[in-house]
């Protein structure tokens, strides 16, 4: 088993983030380029800035002969712009800190700082088409557009951040082929190519991310990691949004097939496990899945602890070593569950780990987002 260290917890505790770091929002962006509401000057800058421009598919969806999204894709829809305006925001903090060498973003050799500049400024702004696009879209099948929240960011230092980004970044890479195949089953084919465009697009950013820093190899699996809509709607509101500023959240939340799940924090490492098999040690507090959960405080007997890693079947693990704690939250249960990597079926790249009743139907990564009491718990390797 690996030592814990509290420094280390990227992405365990959204309440003690959210009282450490500032809150991000966009009235206060330096960059100051009219997003989320650009005029038609601004966003001709911001195209060019992207190396870019909009697709024709708004436009398209404003036919008044093309048939309407279903409920279910506007939602899509929604959480897509919800999404691409935090990581726009993320850039956006992250830009400012290098520009303005704010202690662990500064980089002494200008032609380093330049270069690195170039890249997330071409990102940014690749951010912002996306988030625009999307609600575009909404707009143009005249619906409210997603307006941004504040944010908040564990990150206090550029390899960190960059990390964060590319983990985030896995998230939407898991995410967008579960979009596409919703849209796909509800009928709404002409939403699909876009999509499939970004999905692309990420992966490209991501290669970059990865090989910054830490020198990792730029594509990381060959069938990169499932995820769904909820894991990445529930990895978002737990890590970045500070609770209770966005605006539209009820607009995504009125459709009853989304739903924010309870934290599941990865306590070793962060979820940054080195490659070999080990036991992992989670926690998340009961009354968070206590509705949801028929079994009492202390009797944890009936759940297991599943992992879904690239295209694979997933994998249950039993709870080990469980412990039970009164904190400020009531009862915390933490405990352990085998990480069995093996470097080739089961462990590269991006894991998401949930805890579900041990009855539960864990066939694929639709079936076990449904059955899932508390997730994602985030784990990279390599
Ligand atoms: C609107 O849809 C009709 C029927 O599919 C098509 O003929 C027409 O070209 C479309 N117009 C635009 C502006 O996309
Ligand atoms: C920018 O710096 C502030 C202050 O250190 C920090 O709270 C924030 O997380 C940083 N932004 C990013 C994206 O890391
Ligand atoms: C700055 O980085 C560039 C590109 O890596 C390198 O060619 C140059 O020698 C560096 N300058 C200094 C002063 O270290």
């Amino acid at each position: 088993m690996r030592s814990v260290s509290a420094a280390a917890l990227v992405f365990s505790c959204v309440a003690s983030i959210a009282s450490a770091a500032p809150t991000f929002t966009f009235n206060n962006d330096p960059l100051h380029n009219g997003f989320p509401n650009p005029s038609a000057d601004q966003l001709t800058t911001i195209e060019k800035a992207a190396h870019g421009s909009l697709p024709i598919a708004a436009a398209a969806a404003k036919n008044a002969t093309s048939k309407a999204p279903s409920a279910d894709s506007l939602t899509s829809l929604r959480f897509i712009a919800f999404n691409e305006l935090f990581e726009v925001a993320f850039f956006t903090s992250l830009i400012n800190n290098i520009t303005t060498g704010v202690d662990g973003f500064k980089i002494s050799n200008a032609t380093t700082q330049k270069l690195l500049l170039d890249d997330l400024t071409a990102i940014q702004a690749q951010e912002e088409l996306h988030a625009l696009n999307a609600n575009g879209a909404l707009k143009a099948n005249k619906q409210d557009p997603i307006q941004p929240c504040q944010y908040v960011f564990p990150t206090t230092n550029l390899e960190d951040a960059i990390a964060l980004a590319s983990k985030f970044t896995d998230i939407v890479l898991a995410t967008l082929p579960d979009v596409q195949t919703r849209f796909a089953e509800n009928g709404d084919n002409g939403l699909i190519r876009g999509v499939g465009s970004v999905i692309g697009q990420e992966g490209e950013q991501n290669g970059f991310f990865r090989q910054f820093g830490k020198g990792k190899i730029p594509s990381a699996l060959p069938f990169l990691t499932a995820g769904t809509r909820n894991f990445a709607f529930s990895a978002l509101n737990q890590n970045f949004i500070a609770p209770g500023t966005c605006p539209n959240l009820k607009d995504i939340t009125d459709d009853k097939d989304i739903a924010i799940f309870a934290p599941l924090a990865v306590e070793t490492d962060g979820g940054n496990l080195e490659p070999q098999t080990q036991n992992v040690k989670f926690s998340f507090a009961v009354k968070e899945v206590k509705s949801e959960w028929k079994g009492t405080n202390s009797d944890w007997s009936g759940l297991s602890l599943v992992y879904i890693n690239q295209q694979n079947a997933p994998v249950s693990e039993k709870f080990m070593n469980v412990q039970l704690t009164e904190g400020t939250q009531g009862i915390i249960i933490t405990f352990e569950a085998c990480f069995p990597f093996d470097g080739v079926g089961f462990g590269n790249g991006l894991t998401l780990a949930a805890v579900v009743p041990s009855s539960s139907d864990i066939s694929s990564v639709v079936t076990v987002s449904a059955a899932t009491l508390a997730g994602p718990g985030l784990i990279e390797v390599n």
